[in-house]
């Protein structure tokens, strides 16, 4: 699983990107005090981070398949109920939250739309169920600039193009198949600058999701071929990556 990596080791690579996403997948399920929120698929804790800011970590759970995320949620999260599961499998009863949210997790589920299924059994009637996956296949995701030179030099190669979710429209479809109602769908944008292209390639090089396990996976002629290219598409440094993500939330 290339998510049983250290949690520091994904601040450095996605948290950088996903922690700006946080408010804005919170704001678009219209989180606020008062409510019992569950985080699906927490990693080491950014949305988890924007729940408690609002609700306080009595009022927060948060579940991870990956050992190694559940003890850093844990470690950073005092107060917060965080579990070892998956999203097709909740360790909660029916109803139990207000508003369940899931960011950058759908298009990792072996079964996202079992996956949303449990997610709405465990809100309550009128609850919100919202989620956000990147645009990798429009080729705006973060990672857009790593995965077309990889595609060059490797046709064959599986990149995060074809997962549920991540193509115009797709996450609202797998909402309505799972059951859920009043669907709204939007754009969130995280913009995050790299100071140089080392900065910016040293972060595949650490072994998180599908593209760090890619590159582990490559000798070092090719390791180096893919870098060399990617450095022809960067622009001069410093540089911003623009990226966009697909939201989707609806209501049970
Ligand atoms: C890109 S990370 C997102 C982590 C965190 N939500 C964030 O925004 O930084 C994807 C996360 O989904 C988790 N994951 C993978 N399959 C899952 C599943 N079936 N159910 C719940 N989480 C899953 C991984 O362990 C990983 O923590």
């Amino acid at each position: 699983m290339s998510f049983a990596v250290a949690a520091d080791l994904y601040d450095r690579f996605m948290g950088k990107y996903s922690v700006l996403l946080s408010p804005q997948l919170a704001d678009f399920a219209a989180v606020s005090r008062g409510q019992r929120a569950l985080d699906v698929g927490c990693g080491p804790g950014a949305l988890t981070t924007e729940l408690v800011a609002r609700l306080g970590p009595a009022a927060v759970s948060a579940v991870d398949p990956s050992q190694s995320f559940v003890e850093a949620a844990r470690e950073r999260h005092p107060g917060v109920e965080v579990q070892e599961a998956a999203a097709e499998r909740l360790p909660f009863g029916a109803g139990a939250f207000d508003a369940t949210l899931a960011q950058l997790v759908v298009h990792f589920m072996p079964d996202p739309i079992a996956g949303l299924a449990e997610m709405k059994r465990v809100t309550r009637a009128g609850g919100v169920v919202a989620a956000c996956v990147w645009d990798h296949g429009g080729g705006q995701g973060p990672l857009s600039l790593f995965w077309r030179p990889a595609h060059e030099l490797d046709p064959d190669v599986e990149d995060e193009s074809e997962l549920p979710g991540v193509r115009e429209g797709h996450l609202a479809e797998l909402f309505e198949r799972a059951g859920l109602r009043e669907l709204e769908r939007t754009v969130l944008e995280s913009a995050v600058e790299h100071e140089s292209f080392d900065d910016w390639w040293e972060p595949f090089t650490l072994g998180v999701g599908p593209a760090g396990s890619y590159v582990a996976g490559l000798d070092d002629r090719r390791r180096i071929e893919l870098r060399e290219r990617c450095r022809a598409l960067i622009p001069p440094a410093p540089f911003t990556i623009v990226a966009h993500a697909w939201a989707a939330r609806g209501r049970v």
